[in-house]
């Protein structure tokens, strides 16, 4: 954290303007909106909500959206974070966030490795194949919400 705030980036965050801050913040909450609106769609179609909604078009148009919306997310995290870095340390909701982040990522990577979802599009799954993407659908549920509230709660430490 400490290397963090006197970084480069930390450096160009604080003494950059007074609008800086305000802006990468609406930039993250963009991200967040992004990232979370569609992946919620997502989840909820694995968890066999939405059922006349073909699964190759919800997975088409929410996985790009959540893509971006992650990558807009991650990288005005960071310049966020650099900004007063040190303030953050023995922050609980910080401990939250982050490790429900890194369960939502391992969730997508197990997700993308399972031959049930390399399927979607090209074959009829199982019922067996379907509960494992319910599975993943409800652990990538859970953890970005938890990731969603943690970040929210942050400020109020
Ligand atoms: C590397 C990734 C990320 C970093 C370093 C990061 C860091 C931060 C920081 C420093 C804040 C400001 C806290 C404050 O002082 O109020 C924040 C706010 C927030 N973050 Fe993140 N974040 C990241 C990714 C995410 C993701 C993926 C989500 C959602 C799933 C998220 C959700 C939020 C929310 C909801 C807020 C509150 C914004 C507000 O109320 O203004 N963040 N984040």
């Amino acid at each position: 954290m400490v290397w963090l705030q006197g970084s480069v980036l930390g450096h160009a965050m604080r003494e950059s303007g007074v609008w800086t801050y305000g802006v990468v913040n609406l930039v993250h909450i963009l991200g967040v909106a992004s990232l979370f609106g569609s992946i919620v769609v997502l989840d909820l179609r694995l968890l066999g909500v939405w059922r006349t909604v073909a699964l190759p078009s919800i997975v088409g148009t929410t996985v790009p959206v959540a893509t971006f919306g992650f990558c807009t997310a991650a990288l005005s995290g960071i310049c966020l974070l650099a900004t007063n870095a040190t303030e953050y340390i023995g922050n609980p909701f910080l401990l939250v966030k982050f490790p429900a982040i890194a369960v939502g990522l391992m969730n997508v990577l197990v997700l993308s490795s399972l031959p049930s979802w390399k399927a979607i599009g090209h074959r009829e799954l199982s019922r067996r194949e379907h509960r494992q993407l319910a599975v993943a659908g409800g652990v990538s549920f859970t953890s970005w919400l938890t990731a969603v509230s943690a970040g929210r709660l942050i400020g109020y430490w």
